[in-house]
């Protein structure tokens, strides 16, 4: 079964055991927070909240916070399947011919398939609001020195201004009043992208904010998915199974038929206000920085709408398991730039933009910086503060073994690389000025005589074979089980 919206997923997950209900009145004012934090915390399952003080509308937090819960919304257990159908659909050869095309119809159709299709309505279309507000949505206020109320997982969607091509990003905004709120798309990410372009043209962005909907096109908004492609197309290729869209009624952009509310307006970049503070993924308050303003012109949800939210904080949170996700996912399509690369981690701890480990086959002197260097040249890579670089043995998603490798193949000074001004995650607590910081590279694969280490590499210790299976072979009776 595929999975269509947000009330399906609910369905799947209670039947998995991944889902609680709360009963109990809880105030979306901090204490919706501090429930969610504590679940997350402790790997707990996603809870829907029915009864929330002063709302009539329930909430569906922690819905992702779990691989498991992760699979059964995306409805596979190996996520590298996702980037490798965007590879093989690269490497896909459209034949000249009418019987070569023919004969490559079943792969182009099932390619097809994944699109997005345009429907006159949707369940998203079965109330349309003339008296467009924020005021009956249950929005969250998730930290006591937050700046207000956030929405923490809105898909918010755009279009280029001058391609068209259509993209989906979860970025938070901070409500001002019924009408406004503040758009916080960092300056590397495609909405603030699409922002600027509309900036220079003096003209303000068509931007709908997109609540709940099948976990794939929540996936996709988080993705940082290769530039030029849809993200609709890219949820499809997840689901291989095409979004349905539906028109928005104020605005001109096509929103998924199946969300549960989508909030239609215009960004005006040139209507700049002071957002945050607000307790980020990094576990601080990102302090107050300028960012542009959302109004909104119209209303569109279902009749029983759930509003689908998330906290973010001190790792590891919810958005760590969609982090370990991508992580996955994106293997194929790092493979494809740079083949010598064998597996890629970005621990949670690290909040993903602070930290990554790459294994490599090496085969020259030097590979090590050169994967290094492409990775940081790559979307949102390029954001990454630290890369640790080793060797194909070593396994990156056990820090022991990193940390071995760290401490015994790589000199500090003759290994470390530091790159001064590059543009770093917004959110780094620790960079010199906002968006502007430096990289270190850790390159702890084994040096060779090529790299200048004149010396005998070191042989591992590894015990012989005749030992092994002595032990072996006695194991059981040294009543050590
Ligand atoms: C819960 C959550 C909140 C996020 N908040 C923001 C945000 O406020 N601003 C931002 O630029 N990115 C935020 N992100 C990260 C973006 O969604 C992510 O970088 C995405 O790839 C951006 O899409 P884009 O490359 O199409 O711009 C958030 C991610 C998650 C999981």
């Amino acid at each position: 079964m595929t999975i269509e919206d947000t009330h399906d997923f609910i369905r799947e997950l209670e039947k998995n055991g991944e889902l609680k209900r709360v009963k109990t009145e809880v105030d979306s004012e901090l204490e919706a927070a501090e429930i969610m934090r504590r679940q997350m915390y402790s790997n707990g399952p996603a809870i829907l909240f029915e009864n929330i003080k002063g709302y009539e509308m329930p909430i569906l937090a922690n819905a992702f916070g779990s691989m498991k819960r992760l699979e059964i919304g995306l409805e596979m257990t190996d996520f590298t399947e996702i980037g490798q159908r965007i590879v093989d659909m690269t490497k896909m050869d459209i034949p000249s011919g009418i019987l070569n095309k023919i004969k490559k119809l079943p792969e182009l159709s099932k390619m097809t398939e994944s699109f997005p299709k345009l429907e006159s309505s949707g369940p998203v279309t079965e109330v349309t609001s003339n008296s467009a507000s924020f005021d009956d949505l249950p929005i969250l206020k998730s930290w006591p020195e937050d700046a207000g109320k956030f929405i923490t997982l809105g898909l918010v969607a755009t279009n280029h201004p001058e391609t068209r091509v259509r993209n989906l990003g979860v970025y938070r905004m901070q409500i001002v009043d019924s009408t406004h709120a503040l758009m916080h798309w960092q300056k590397h990410k495609r909405g603030a992208h699409h922002s600027d372009i509309s900036k220079n043209k003096g003209e303000k962005i068509p931007t709908a904010i997109i609540i709940g909907g099948d976990p794939a096109t929540v996936f996709s908004s988080i993705a940082p998915v290769p530039e030029g492609l849809d993200k609709y197309l890219f949820a499809g290729i997840t689901r291989k199974k095409g979004i349905k869209m539906v028109k928005c009624k104020t605005i001109d952009l096509e929103v998924p038929a199946n969300a549960e509310i989508v909030l239609e307006g215009y960004v005006d970049p040139s209507d700049i206000r002071d957002e945050g503070p607000f307790g980020d993924h990094t576990g601080y308050y990102t302090p107050v920085e300028p960012y542009p303003t959302f109004t909104l012109t119209g209303v569109m949800r279902r009749k029983d709408p759930i509003y689908v939210t998330t906290v973010v904080g001190k790792p590891i949170l919810e958005d760590a398991y969609i982090g370990k996700v991508i992580e996955r996912s994106f293997l194929p399509l790092i493979r494809m730039f740079h083949p010598e690369v064998v597996d890629f981690s970005m621990p949670a701890a690290g909040w993903f933009q602070g930290f990554a480990i790459i294994s490599i086959k090496k085969r020259y002197p030097g590979q090590a910086k050169k994967v290094m260097m492409g990775l940081w040249g790559m979307g949102q890579l390029s954001l990454t503060k630290m890369f640790v670089v080793v060797d194909d043995d070593i396994n990156v998603h056990d820090m022991n073994d990193v940390l071995w490798a760290i401490t015994t193949r790589a000199d500090a000074a003759r290994d470390t690389t530091i790159i001064n001004n590059t543009p770093t995650d917004t959110l780094d607590p620790a960079s010199p000025l906002v968006n502007l910081g430096s990289k270190m590279g850790i390159d702890a694969t084994q040096k060779t005589r090529e790299e200048g280490y004149e010396r005998e590499i070191q042989k591992q210790v590894e015990v012989d074979e005749k030992t092994k299976n002595l032990v072996d072979s006695k194991w059981s009776s040294y009543g050590l089980e």
